[in-house]
């Protein structure tokens, strides 16, 4: 089935990949700032700035079957240096303005009585790591709210969250822009490499389709094992 899917984001990263996935099976609607990956690609873009617009309702199908949120943040610093207006900034772009938008479109995602919400927290979230305290906090807030969402929403819209670790995509550049980052970021997972937007990607849209359609409440670890193993012995 033909489904109409709604992305905040998508012109980078984890996005980008999974539209590249679904733009040809699928009615692709990507809301951001900028369009310039999208150019090639069989998609009906919204220029939009979520930390600042409304999102027009006008412009997006009656029925929605699918939605994800792609706008994040990784501001890594000790806690005594971080001022509240960081925790405020990562609350914002992660956590509130993604309540926002999905609160716009719920009653489009009601309608098709068949959709999936994606959302992205991060393997942080889970293992406690230093300097990850503000990030931490902002998914770990969309952690809770999307299993109160999806028992909220069932059966009609399955909710879930995917907690990706250090995948190289533009936000997580300065952490993998060269190949002794990449080799020790890699190192410190099970399966040896840090995360490519493709990895992200197909769960992404596995998620948002049909395969998925008895997976709701869940927080998918796509993490090259490192929320679950310890393999340094
Ligand atoms: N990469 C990682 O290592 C990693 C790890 C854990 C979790 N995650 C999470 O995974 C998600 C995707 O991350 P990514 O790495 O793919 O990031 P990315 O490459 O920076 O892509 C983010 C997307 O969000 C859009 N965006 C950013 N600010 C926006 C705004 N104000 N209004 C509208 N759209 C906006 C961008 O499009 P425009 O610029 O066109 O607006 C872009 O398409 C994020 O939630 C991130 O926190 C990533």
């Amino acid at each position: 089935m033909k489904k109409n899917i709604l992305f905040i984001g998508g012109s980078s990263g984890i996005g980008l990949a999974t539209i590249k996935l679904l733009h040809e099976k699928h009615n692709v609607i990507v809301a951001s700032r900028s369009n310039e990956n999208l150019l090639d690609l069989n998609v009906k873009h919204i220029k939009f700035d979520v930390l600042n617009d409304e999102l027009n309702i006008e412009l997006i199908p009656e029925n929605l079957h699918g939605f994800a949120y792609f706008p994040g943040s990784i501001n890594l610093r000790p806690f005594r240096s971080l001022k509240i207006n960081v925790f405020e900034e990562d609350l914002n772009i992660n956590f509130l303005s993604m309540v926002k938008t999905l609160q716009k479109v719920l009653n489009n995602l009601k309608k098709s009585n068949n959709a999936s919400v994606v959302l992205f927290s991060t393997v942080a979230v889970k293992v406690g790591m230093p300097f990850h305290t503000s990030v931490s906090a902002s998914k770990g807030a969309i952690e809770g709210f999307a299993k109160s969402l999806a028992a909220e929403c069932a059966p009609c819209i399955r909710v879930n969250v995917i907690a990706p670790s250090l995948t190289d995509t533009p936000l997580a550049d300065k952490f993998l822009n060269n190949d002794i980052k990449k080799e020790k970021v890699g190192n410190r997972h099970p399966l040896k490499r840090p995360g490519n937007p493709e990895d992200i990607a197909n769960s992404t849209a596995f998620l948002l389709s049909d395969e998925s359609s008895w997976v709701t409440g869940q927080i998918l670890g796509v993490d090259g094992g490192m929320s679950t193993l310890n393999t340094s012995n």
